[in-house]
């Protein structure tokens, strides 16, 4: 067995003829957690979605917790299992949320979604809503009825509860006051450190990552131009754009949480 969860080679994403992602590669230890920073169009997201398997390779190898992502498509049965191994959470949870769903309805259809029962999987949902800061009465409310902050701790709860080998954090706190940003970053390491889930954590904020990262992969242009332990990247960063990116952001290294 490899002790690799994450292991991608030389991947290339176009978009329509244009390339977006060039020669990415990236090796994830099970159990860690690898920041990944860049400007807004660096390519975060797409090498987010390849990963998942919604973006397809144009060319390279992507191998996540032992499959090949590349033939999910020729395998309904393994590419069910995988979506549920492997989980996104969203950055904007207004959109991934349903507003005609209950939270425990759409926590119940994570579980099964060919059996969305509240009743069936109370339980675990009201172990998971209280696990995220939340109380197990709230899943008879509506998602117009939380704060934003609110709302990310249930995307989180429901990303979990199918306890996945492999959680892809896409800029969660972007949209979040400073002080509900810490709060999150705070919950999802602790939560990390119980559950033991490999994590990639994406954001274009250098001190959210650094709060939470045991590797930091820096990305520009569609290329990760500079990877390592979280140590190096902030202590002693090699690539010009690195630099940039820390000079540009005085509180880093030191988690100060504005941008
Ligand atoms: N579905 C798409 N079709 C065409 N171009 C896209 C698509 N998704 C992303 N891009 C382009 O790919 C580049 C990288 O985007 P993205 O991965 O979203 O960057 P980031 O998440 O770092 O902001 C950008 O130039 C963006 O415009
Ligand atoms: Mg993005």
């Amino acid at each position: 067995m490899t002790a690799l969860m994450v292991d991608v080679r030389g991947l290339e994403v176009s978009f329509g003829g244009t390339r977006v992602l060039h020669d990415v590669s990236l090796a994830l230890e099970k159990g860690s957690t690898i920041g990944v920073v860049g400007e807004s169009g660096s390519g975060k997201s797409t090498l987010a979605k390849a990963l998942v398997g919604v973006v397809p390779a144009a060319s390279g190898a992507v191998t996540v917790g032992g499959i090949d992502v590349r033939r999910l498509g020729r395998d309904r049965r393994a590419a069910y299992d995988y979506r549920r191994r492997v989980q996104m959470i969203p950055q904007d949870p207004y959109s991934s949320l349903s507003p005609r769903r209950t939270v425990g309805q759409t926590l119940a259809e994570a579980v099964d979604p060919r059996r969305a029962d509240v009743r069936r999987f109370s339980d675990r949902i009201a172990h998971w809503l209280e696990r995220v800061g939340l109380s197990a009465d709230m899943m008879t409310r509506y998602p117009h009825e939380f704060s934003g902050g609110q709302r990310q701790r249930i995307a989180i709860a429901r990303s979990l509860l199918l306890d996945p080998s492999f959680v892809i954090a896409d800029e969660i706190t972007s949209a979040l006051d400073v002080s509900v940003q810490a709060q999150i970053l705070d919950l999802l390491a602790e939560i990390k450190a119980e559950v033991g889930v490999t994590m990639m954590f994406i954001s274009h904020n250098l001190a959210v990552v650094q709060r939470v990262s045991d590797y930091v992969a820096v990305m520009y242009r569609g290329e990760v131009v500079e990877s390592g332990t979280a140590d190096e990247i902030y202590g002693d960063p090699r690539h010009w754009y690195t630099r940039r990116l820390l000079d540009a952001d005085p509180g880093a290294p030191g988690f100060r949480l504005d941008a």
